[in-house]
């Protein structure tokens, strides 16, 4: 037998020493929370990305009184960008979220489906997404999804 450890990277950042268009990306998610329809959950989060041409989008997420009809922030942010603009390569991924008690301390971490179309998106443009993930005590930086999926699954592993 023969014990396999996965290491994997992720920064815990402060919001200030980040570069101003990384800044700029966490603000607009924080902004996205405020579009959240999260009538079950009382949990909003927003999601915001910029595309290769520079373009932001956001997304929130948007639940539904049949649960599973409802979608997160990311994949909400995520379809949209695609929809409009299948050329573009999504560069960096912002998420925050916020409850009763205001923004999270901790940072918000995406599901696992997320993470899976996440991946799928990197796969498509076989370009790494940065991810930044926000809490008010600090925010973590993630260089590729690879690093919040060990082990995942992709068109190549059917092969
Ligand atoms: N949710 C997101 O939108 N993104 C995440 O990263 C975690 C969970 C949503 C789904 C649901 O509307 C609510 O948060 C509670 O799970």
């Amino acid at each position: 037998m023969k014990n396999i450890k996965i290491e994997i990277g992720i920064k815990l950042c402060d919001f200030t020493e980040l570069p101003k268009e990384e800044q700029e990306l966490l603000t607009e998610a924080i902004r996205a929370t405020d579009n959240s329809y999260a009538n079950y959950s009382k949990f909003y989060v927003g999601a915001a990305l910029r595309l290769n041409n520079g373009k932001i989008m956001i997304g929130a997420n948007q639940e539904n009184a049949a649960f599973p009809s409802g979608l997160c922030a990311e994949r909400t942010a995520i379809f949209a960008a695609q929809a409009n603009y299948p050329d573009q390569p999504i560069r960096t991924l912002a998420v925050a979220a916020k409850n009763s008690d205001g923004l999270l301390k901790q940072p918000v971490t995406p599901c696992g489906a997320c993470r899976q179309v996440i991946l799928e998106i990197e796969d498509r443009y076989k370009s790494p997404i940065r991810i930044l993930l926000y809490g008010t005590e600090g925010v973590y930086c993630i260089d590729s999804v690879k690093d919040l999926l060990p082990l995942s699954f992709i068109d190549e592993n059917m092969r």
